[in-house]
């Protein structure tokens, strides 16, 4: 996205999808323009009036919310209280947003800012893909109007984090997922495999609580949270993985991928054990990756790794006294 082009994100919010939008508008130069809600993290209502709750505390209550799906296309839903806790915002009890959601549902809000904006919109899907694949069916030239899609989402060469094989945005909606994976418009796809290797650390945490603002401090009260439950659950160490925030990133042009080949990619949508894993055609490995004839979808395979640091920065965080010398 060149750095005026107008931005959509689609998120179900969630403590990643928090920090992410909180880096986002931490730029001036991004224009972001609606936050869409889908179940995910939590509810949509839960997660749209977290969207609203992030947006008040970085000013930005002039950007519209709307809800989206509340479960998947086969209408069961998913939710990650047990990552995200009870509020989805690990338990951090903010007020009530000021404000509601608006009347007009997600996927016509995706579809009407893409008509506004031909050839220009980018879309951050980072949540299940459920509104997007439900613009596409009510606007089939939508793949023609979006300039670009930035998905966080899928696991190419890492494990899955829900099943051994699905990642949990398209584990949540397998069928939306491939149908957007397979829409022919240009997407970026950020799997498990980079956004499990940038990641916060305690080190983080404690700048981002002596950073002195208001959203540093909100940030690190739900880093804290995360870090929590990756230390339980992933890593065993104080470790929280980076996958929300580093899509954003990718999408705004401040992370450029080390490796990041088109291919094609698909989506498993059977009943087996590999149900929502995501199948890139990554046979290319030993030629330098190329990119395939014809593949629409980048799927970035490597990062530097240095991403957390410029993230704490963003979000206020004190200055790293590590690296000063006695
Ligand atoms: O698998 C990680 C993804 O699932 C992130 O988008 C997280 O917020 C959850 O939606
Ligand atoms: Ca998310």
């Amino acid at each position: 996205m060149t750095p005026k082009d107008p931005l959509l994100v689609d998120c179900d919010t969630g403590i990643d999808d928090a920090l992410a939008l909180l880096y986002l508008l931490g730029d001036p130069d991004v224009d972001l323009r609606a936050v869409t809600a889908v179940f995910g993290n939590t509810d949509a209502g839960t997660a749209a009036e977290n969207t609203l709750r992030v947006l008040e505390l970085a000013g930005r209550p002039d950007i519209p919310v709307a809800v989206g799906a509340r479960s998947n296309w086969r209408g069961t839903v998913h939710l990650a209280p047990h990552v995200h806790g009870h509020d989805g915002l690990g338990g951090t009890g903010l007020p009530a947003p000021a404000r509601s959601p608006g009347t007009e549902p997600a996927a016509e809000l995706i579809v009407r800012l893409a008509r506004e904006n031909p050839g220009k919109l980018h879309v951050l899907a980072i949540g299940p893909l459920t509104n997007l694949a439900t613009a596409l069916l009510l606007e089939p030239e939508l793949p023609e109007l979006v300039g670009h899609v930035t998905i966080m989402g899928g696991a190419v060469h890492h494990p899955g984090n829900v099943t051994p094989a699905a990642e949990a945005n398209v584990h949540n909606d397998p069928e939306a997922a491939r149908m957007v994976l397979r829409a022919g418009w240009d997407v970026t796809l950020v799997p498990l495999d980079v956004t499990m290797n940038e990641v916060l650390t305690e080190q983080h945490w404690h700048r981002l609580r002596t950073g002195g603002t208001a959203i540093a401090r909100f940030a690190a009260e739900i880093l804290k949270h995360y870090l929590d439950v990756y230390q339980r659950d992933v890593f065993g160490v104080r470790c929280a993985a980076c996958h929300d925030p580093l899509a954003a990133a990718i999408a705004a042009g401040d992370v450029s991928p080390v490796l990041a080949p088109k291919v094609t990619v698909d989506v498993d949508t059977g009943d087996g054990p590999a149900r929502g894993s995501t199948i890139a055609d990554t046979r290319g490995r030993h030629r330098g990756f190329p990119d395939q004839d014809g593949a629409r979808v980048r799927v970035v395979l490597q990062t530097d790794g240095t991403f957390a640091d410029r993230l704490v920065e963003r979000l206020g965080g004190a200055a790293d006294r590590s690296l000063d010398v006695a």
